[in-house]
């Protein structure tokens, strides 16, 4: 099936003005080299490229082919759209004969386009093809996943990501299910484990959890959220910036953590008689976390679970390992 772009669904982009102003776009900086690893519908990229200086250039990553038509729209020589995760952003850098990047944006998860459309299968609210992956040219579907995997690895996938106390019985009831009749439908999905929760949390579909829970895996979100920030952080030029939006407790994790590692200098053993001017220097410098505004929330209630974070390279890159 060839998707087509909604044109009544938009995008809001979330933290517009203080990702971009964490990327620190100014003077010298204005003519690097920047990449927007989630371009969604280009809010971040175009607030970029406003900023960069004639000689800049910014690399923009999408997995989702409708992104990339939205992309491919910018007639603009300091910009280029690649098709691919921001997990192969070296390969992607190393083709271009670049060699570091002075700035690194994310804004993870999906976008309102995606969500949005019934076609996609990210909402259980819109009934539509259980498909949830954001590349549909490539990888398997929920649908397909489900229709195959045993039932212990729905339960883990299930708890893990999505922090779900029923993922057993979920998982149960989708393994029985799925002997009658093949899960091809948000709706039966959202169905089946709307049978399975059996405590209702205040102000949240019963569905909530397992359908990130699936979207996560099937877009191996984590994975590749890790080996972003590491290749990111490895091409890093001095003084570039690493600026990263997440949505759930789980994202956040693993980019609070990472951005620890990079601003915390490994300590040697204290017994060793080490003076203070040789001791490791951190690689970066925190640059703290960021909230939307009441305001944001009240006009974009979707940017209520937002939490950016950003850090500072110290070290220009292949200074440190
Ligand atoms: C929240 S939206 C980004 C919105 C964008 N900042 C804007 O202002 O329009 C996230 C986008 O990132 C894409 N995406 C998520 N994970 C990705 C990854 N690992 N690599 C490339 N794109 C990814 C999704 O397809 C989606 O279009």
């Amino acid at each position: 099936m060839t998707l087509q772009p909604v044109p009544e669904l938009q995008h809001r982009t979330v933290l517009l003005e203080e990702a971009v102003d964490a990327l620190a776009i100014a003077g010298e900086r204005a003519d690097g080299v920047y990449l927007d690893g989630t371009f969604g519908r280009g809010g971040h990229s175009r607030a970029i490229l406003a900023r960069l200086g004639a000689r800049g250039r910014l690399i923009a990553f999408d997995k989702d082919p409708l992104a990339i038509a939205t992309a491919q729209q910018i007639a603009d020589p300091r910009f280029e759209i690649v098709h691919d995760s921001f997990a192969t952003l070296d390969e992607a850098l190393a083709a271009r004969g670049i060699a570091q990047v002075d700035g690194v944006l994310m804004d993870l998860g999906i976008s309102s386009p995606q969500v949005d459309d019934a076609a996609r299968g990210f909402s259980f609210r819109l009934d539509g093809p259980l498909d949830m992956r954001m590349d549909t040219t490539r990888g398997v579907s929920a649908a397909d996943w489900l229709a195959t995997a045993d039932e212990q690895t729905i339960a883990k996938v299930i708890r893990d990501y999505g922090e779900e106390r029923f993922a057993l019985q979920i998982a149960k009831k989708i393994v029985a299910r799925r002997a009658v009749e093949p899960i091809s439908s948000t709706r039966q999905l959202a169905a089946l484990v709307a049978q399975a929760v059996k405590t209702r949390e205040k102000g949240k579909d019963p569905a909530t959890r397992t359908f990130q829970a699936v979207r996560i895996f099937v877009n191996q979100e984590l994975e590749e959220l890790e080996i972003g920030l590491e290749k990111a952080f490895r091409q890093m030029a001095q003084h570039g910036r690493l600026v990263v939006i997440s949505f759930h407790s789980l994202e956040d994790r693993i980019v609070k953590q990472f951005m620890a590692s990079k601003a915390h200098a490994p300590q040697p053993d204290r017994r060793l008689p080490i003076r203070a001017a040789d001791l490791p220097r951190p690689a970066a410098r925190l640059l703290g976390r960021v909230k939307p505004g009441d305001a944001e929330v009240t006009a974009n209630p979707r940017a209520r679970s937002a939490v950016m974070r950003s850090i500072e390279r110290l070290e220009a890159a292949g200074a440190q390992p």
